[in-house]
C-alpha cells in the first residue's frame, strides 16, 4: 500500500515536471488562486474540501490545482481539453453562452463557463446526497478550482482565429513567447522576480492584504455578488473578454517586443484577476458546502 501510495505521489510529481503547459494560468497563477480561496473558507467548506482531497495533498488544495492541466492530454481525460477556455468571434469583444460555449465540433456546454456550472452542480448534488455515483467528487473539486482560475485569465476568453493569443508570437523582453503565454505566466514571473524576490508567499500576502485592507477592500463585496451560483461564471467570462480586448490584444502586433510599458500597465490587471478568482472560488465553495440553505436556493 505504502509503495503504491508513494508511486502515485511520484507520478504526480513527475507529471508536474514533464507536462508542458500551453494553456491556463501558469502553475503560479493557479496556486495563488487556490491558496487565496482556501484561506477564505468557512469551517464547513474547509472540512468538506479537506475530506475530498487525497491524502498526499496534505490538506493543501493548491498542491492539486494544476492537476487539470497535467491530465488534459491523457486519453482518459481528452474530453476536458476544451473546458479550459472560450473562443469568441474575432474582434466582437463580447461573450454569449449560447453562441460561444461549445467545443470546436459545436458540442454545447464544452467551455470553461459550462465546466464551472457542471462541476458546481455535481458538488451541490453531492452535498445534498443526490449525486450521480459515476462522478468523482475529488475530481469535481479540482476541476472547479482550476477552471475558476482559468475563467479569470482574460486571454482564456479570447478570439477564435488566434486561439486566445496562442498564435500571436511576441518577444517578452529578450525571449520568445506568445501573447497567451504572456498573460498565463510571463507577467506573473516578471512581477515575482522584480518585486517579490521570487517568493510566492510574499506575493500572496500582498494580494490578500490588498483586498482585506487595501486598494480592493471596497470592491470585494461586488466581486462576491452572485444571484445564481450556476450562471455567475458568465459574468466572469464577460469580464475576461472585455479585459482581453482592452488590455490583452490592445496595441499588440505579431512579432512585437513587449517589455516595461506593457508589463507595468498589465500587471495590475493580472493581480486583480488572480485575487478575484480566489475570492470567488471561496464564495462558491462556501455556498456549496456551507451550513446555511441559501447556497442551495441559489443553485436550484
Ligand atoms: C461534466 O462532467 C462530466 C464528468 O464528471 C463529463 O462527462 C461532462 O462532459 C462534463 N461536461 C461539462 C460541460 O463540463
Ligand atoms: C477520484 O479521482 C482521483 C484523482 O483522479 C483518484 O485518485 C481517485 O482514485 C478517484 N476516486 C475514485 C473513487 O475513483
Ligand atoms: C497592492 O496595492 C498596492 C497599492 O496600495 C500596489 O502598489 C501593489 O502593486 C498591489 N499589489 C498587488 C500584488 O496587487
Ligand atoms: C459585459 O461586459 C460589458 C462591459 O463591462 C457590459 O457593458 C455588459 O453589460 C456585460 N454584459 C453582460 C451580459 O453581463
Amino acid at each position: 500500500m505504502v509503495v503504491l501510495w508513494r508511486l502515485s505521489s511520484l507520478l504526480v510529481a513527475l507529471a508536474l515536471v514533464l507536462v508542458p503547459r500551453t494553456h491556463g494560468w501558469s502553475k503560479e497563477g493557479h496556486v495563488l488562486t487556490c491558496r487565496i480561496a482556501q484561506g477564505l473558507l468557512e469551517p464547513e467548506a474547509a472540512a468538506a474540501v479537506e475530506n475530498l482531497l487525497p491524502d498526499y495533498a496534505n490538506g493543501d488544495l493548491s498542491s492539486l490545482c494544476v492537476w487539470p492541466d497535467q491530465i488534459r492530454h491523457w486519453y482518459k481525460y481528452r474530453w476536458t481539453s476544451p473546458l479550459h477556455f472560450i473562443d469568441t468571434p474575432d474582434n466582437a469583444c463580447s461573450y454569449e453562452y449560447s453562441r460561444d460555449c461549445h467545443d470546436t465540433n459545436g458540442v454545447k456546454d464544452m467551455c470553461v463557463a459550462g465546466a464551472i456550472q457542471n462541476f458546481t452542480s455535481q458538488l451541490v448534488h453531492y452535498r445534498e446526497g443526490t449525486s450521480d455515483r459515476r462522478y468523482n467528487m475529488t475530481e469535481a473539486l479540482l476541476f472547479l478550482s482550476h477552471f475558476m482560475g482559468d475563467i479569470h485569465q482574460p486571454m482564456h476568453v479570447g478570439f477564435t482565429s488566434d486561439e486566445g493569443g496562442n498564435t500571436i508570437s511576441v518577444r517578452w523582453f529578450r525571449h520568445k513567447s506568445n501573447l497567451h503565454h504572456v498573460w498565463d505566466r510571463e507577467i506573473i514571473l516578471t512581477a515575482l522576480a522584480d518585486y517579490y524576490e521570487k517568493n510566492l508567499d510574499s506575493l500572496q500576502e500582498e494580494l490578500v492584504g490588498n483586498f482585506t485592507d487595501g486598494i480592493w477592500f471596497d470592491d470585494v463585496a461586488s466581486w462576491e455578488e452572485c444571484d445564481d451560483l450556476l450562471t455567475c461564471s458568465n459574468k466572469y467570462a464577460n469580464e475576461s473578454i472585455n479585459l482581453a480586448c482592452k488590455w490583452g490584444y490592445k496595441g499588440v502586433e505579431p512579432g512585437q517586443t513587449l517589455a516595461d510599458e506593457y508589463f507595468g500597465s498589465r500587471m495590475p490587471i493580472v493581480m486583480k484577476r488572480i485575487a478575484q478568482g480566489g475570492v470567488r472560488l471561496a464564495m462558491v465553495l462556501n455556498l456549496v458546502f456551507g451550513d446555511s440553505q441559501h447556497g442551495f436556493a441559489a443553485a436550484s
